[in-house]
């Protein structure tokens, strides 16, 4: 009898330990019912400020450098970004943007003045990298250009007649000059960024004031050398400053403005950022609570959006988001490097999905910044360059550029980590323009696999097939010795059944799933 007890304890204990190691209750199921709208290619943009190596570097070694390049910029970046499918980039800054006077990076390079950099280093800027350079540059990419704007320091002339010298087609003024520098056509640039941070580095402005300067900006760029599909971005709020969201609604009529923008870093503290790749499980658990709040801050500035704009006609931009941490011990601290580990996978593939899942009015965001800088999809080192975690999570997620939302209801075990807890899975899913389904999962629990059960309410699907980005520790990064250290594999660990899903989601893994 006391045997036969001791067994059966063995197997409770045996089966209470697999169910820790694997909990079953996550669901992910299809909602048929519900509105379905477009995943916007934008909301998978990046971010190129004039900051650390970013540009210098990162993008543009110069047509004299032994690097293959194309027109200066590095030939091996670019075919990574086209691989990723990068759809736009962001440019100058930035808090760049607010000193940035676009006349000093035209004309002959021996000619354009040297100004210092005074937000990043104050390193000297010769301006050899400039407006063809950069648009010449996304027409290479595949790239939409994002013109950000100097409304701190710039005047609202010189921003009018920045559009005119990109966009005007006819005789102008400023279209005679593009051409005697050497492009014929304009490149008619949608997004224009009004300013950055008008907050904080474009101005310290109070947001009364600064829906006046942007009234007035926004009216000059959209003068007789408008195209008609300007969009105009205006400098948008810190994170949970719901209150310059709502006074910039009020304030600008609707015919002003396209876009309004967000900012928002996942930092642990801004004192006590941590390390970017030596990190404890707590400032994991910080970082990935403060990217999961993207989800609250969307529905939040969305619901005062929707007071003004019911109709969602005016996007939000989150054009800055990403990982914060401490710079790269030896490195210039004004340069913002800092590595890319299996954390910053999480905190990728996490928003990511939450940006889809809210694409009724998150139309566009960049993630900053793309070569670098904070949390970079490339690192570049002389001739050498590392594709990051964060690079392989857009290239797998760009299944989505363009889709058809399938909105989903997630219902997920905890992530537990002392008395905090967090939702472990998030998903997203999208149908693309030839049928085939894409859903793409996120475990963010540190220890535990999630068995996921994805009902897809009546679709029929004959095949399932999937990549899968992990790694044996959270901590782990693509270095310059060891380049390929993390990379998608082919997903083994999903099986198809009557249209129903179970997955099983390798702890801290990020999945994306092919339904045919
Ligand atoms: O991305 C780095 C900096 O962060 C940007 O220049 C600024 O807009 C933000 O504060």
């Amino acid at each position: 009898m006391k045997k036969q007890y001791h067994y059966i304890r063995a197997g409770v204990i045996a089966l209470l330990l697999s169910a820790q190691a694997t909990q079953a209750q996550n669901t992910v199921t299809f909602r048929s019912d519900a509105p379905t709208q477009t995943i916007n290619r934008n909301i998978y943009g990046h971010f190129a400020e004039h900051l650390g190596n970013c540009i210098y570097g990162g993008f543009y070694v110069g047509d004299t450098s032994h690097i293959p390049n194309t027109n200066g910029v590095r030939k091996d970046v670019i075919a990574a970004l086209r691989k990723m499918k990068i759809p736009n980039l962001r440019w100058p800054g930035g808090c760049f943007a607010d000193t940035y006077h676009w006349k000093d990076g035209i004309g002959p390079k021996d000619k354009r003045p040297a100004i210092v950099n005074t937000w990043w280093g104050n390193v000297t800027e010769n301006n050899s990298f400039g407006t063809h350079d950069f648009l010449n540059m996304c027409e290479e990419l595949g790239a939409e250009p994002y013109l950000s704007g100097n409304v701190g320091s710039g005047t609202v002339q010189e921003l009018a007649d920045w559009v005119q010298y990109a966009n005007f087609g006819g005789k102008s003024p400023m279209s005679d000059l593009r051409q005697q520098n050497g492009r014929q056509e304009p490149w008619k640039v949608r997004f224009w960024g009004v300013g950055n941070e008008a907050w904080g580095c474009g101005g310290n402005m109070r947001p009364e004031y600064y829906a006046d300067l942007y009234r007035k900006f926004a009216t000059f760029m959209h003068s007789e050398w408008k195209n008609d599909h300007i969009f105009r971005i205006a400098s948008g709020a810190n994170s949970s400053d719901y209150n310059w969201t709502e006074v910039l609604m009020k304030n600008i009529s609707s015919g002003l403005i396209e876009g309004i923008a967000l900012h928002h870093y996942s930092v642990i503290d801004w004192n006590r950022k941590g390390d970017a790749v030596d990190f404890t499980e707590q400032q994991y658990f910080t970082t990935m609570r403060n990217a999961l709040f993207m989800d609250t801050l969307i529905r939040k500035h969305s619901a005062i959006m929707d007071k003004y704009d019911p109709k969602k006609k005016i996007a939000l931009v989150v054009d800055e988001w990403g990982g914060w941490y401490n710079v790269e011990g030896g490195t210039n601290p004004g340069f913002l490097f800092q590595q890319n580990t299996m954390r910053d996978a999480m905190l990728a593939g996490a928003t990511l999905n939450i940006f889809n899942n809210h694409s009724d009015r998150v139309r566009m965001a960049n993630l900053a910044q793309a070569i670098n800088v904070l949390q970079s999809v490339i690192l570049t080192k002389g001739d050498t360059m590392v594709l990051t975690p964060t690079y392989y999570v857009m290239e797998m997620y760009n299944v989505h550029q363009d889709a058809t939302l399938i909105p989903i209801d997630v219902h997920s075990n905890d992530y537990t980590l002392g008395n905090e807890k967090l939702a472990a899975v998030s998903a997203s899913a999208s149908k693309d323009k030839n049928g085939v389904t894409h859903i793409s999962l996120v475990n963010i629990d540190a220890h535990k696999t999630q068995e996921v059960t994805l009902d897809t309410r009546g679709g029929s699907y004959k095949s399932i097939s999937g990549r899968l980005l992990a790694s044996a520790k959270l901590q782990d990064y693509n270095s310059f010795t060891k380049p390929d250290n993390i990379k998608p594999t082919d997903f083994k660990g999903a099986s198809l059944k009557n249209n129903t899903i179970s997955v099983k989601l390798p702890p801290f893994s990020v999945v994306v799933l092919e339904l045919r």
